[in-house]
């Protein structure tokens, strides 16, 4: 793996080397041990919009690998006053080993890798969230043992985290249900190319449809960051789209919910589902820091080199 921009980006083999890391990490982290595998590297995060989980997630990660992580918001670069993309990427790759980037426009995370001479992370696009659905496949790993052969349905807006998700569908083996007004579905072109990376992808007609005997029952905000202009009718359009303990008795028992948050607490799903005994959110919003930190090492510091390190580290 070179860049993490799509979560098509991940093969098989690499998905298995992050969730076997993400497991040792999480279990190091807890034991108060691990090695500083990222020693004197840094990391650059170039934000153009707001984050909680992403920008606190890769800064803690960064310096439990014993690295450093700079947050660099859109304002304060000479981005704001016209320096290009390319250019911005040639002088980082100066100075950190990798950088993580969450942009308005997914173009803008694939020009700056274009011309970077270092691994990029999408942080959150337009288009896809890959590590968010990285640390949903572990989570859902943690809680099933496996990922294969299971139903996941995803409930309102075919976004940029349902994208990655249905994009996931073929490298999971998880059968993956949208249900959607169909003014918000995913865009076709994606569930063309889920499709061709061996993913089961569905459009169900109803939320019903979609949840009955699904294992994990995914949503996210109805009005995602830069969608604000069309509230009131994003509004009008998902009403029927809340997870609530009706919608999710449909469910096998045992299912769990999950939501990359920040949640929309009587919107998008209901108090009662989100802190309920099926919501597996605050799992899901710890292993981002874990699987992040998977990703990290093996972006900027491969096995060959790691293991290099670890006998200097005696
Ligand atoms: N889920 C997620 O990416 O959250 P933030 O927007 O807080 O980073
Ligand atoms: N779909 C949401 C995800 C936030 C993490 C958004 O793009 O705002």
């Amino acid at each position: 793996m070179k860049n993490l921009i799509s979560i098509l980006d991940v093969s098989v083999p690499s998905l298995e080397r992050l969730m076997a890391d993400a497991a040792r990490l999480k279990t190091e982290r807890a034991e108060g041990c691990g090695l500083p595998l990222l020693a004197g590297r840094c990391l650059a995060m170039i934000f153009e919009k707001p984050s909680t989980r992403t920008r606190v997630s890769f800064e803690v990660g960064m310096f439990e690998l014993g690295g450093h992580a700079l947050f660099l918001d859109q304002e304060s670069l000479q981005l704001r006053r016209g320096e290009t993309i390319a250019d911005t990427a040639r002088v980082l790759s100066r100075y950190v080993s990798a950088v993580m980037i969450r942009a308005r426009r997914h173009e803008t995370i694939t020009e700056f890798a274009a011309h970077a001479d270092m691994p990029v992370i999408n942080g959150l696009s337009d288009r896809e969230h890959p590590c968010q659905i990285l640390a949903d496949i572990f989570t859902i790993r943690e809680r099933f043992g496996r990922t294969d052969g299971l139903v996941a349905a995803w409930v309102g807006d075919g976004n940029n985290v349902c994208n990655s998700l249905v994009l996931s569908s073929g490298l999971t083996g998880m059968e993956v249900r949208v249900a959607s007004p169909a003014r918000y579905a995913p865009d076709p072109a994606v569930l063309d190319r889920a499709r061709a990376a061996g993913g089961r992808v569905t459009l169900a007609a109803t939320p019903e449809d979609a949840v009955t005997g699904a294992d994990v029952v995914f949503t996210d905000a109805w009005v995602s960051m830069g969608d604000e202009g069309e509230e009131a009718e994003r509004r009008k359009a998902f009403a029927g789209y809340r997870l609530d303990d009706p919608l999710v008795d449909l469910a096998k028992s045992g299912a769990i919910v999950m939501h990359c948050l920040p949640a929309h607490r009587g919107d998008e799903i209901t108090d009662s589902v989100l802190d309920g005994s099926r919501s597996a959110v605050w799992d899901e919003a710890e292993n981002r820091l874990h699987v992040q930190k998977a990703v990290l090492a093996q972006l900027i510091c491969p096995y060959d080199e790691r293991s290099f390190q670890q006998m200097l580290l005696g």
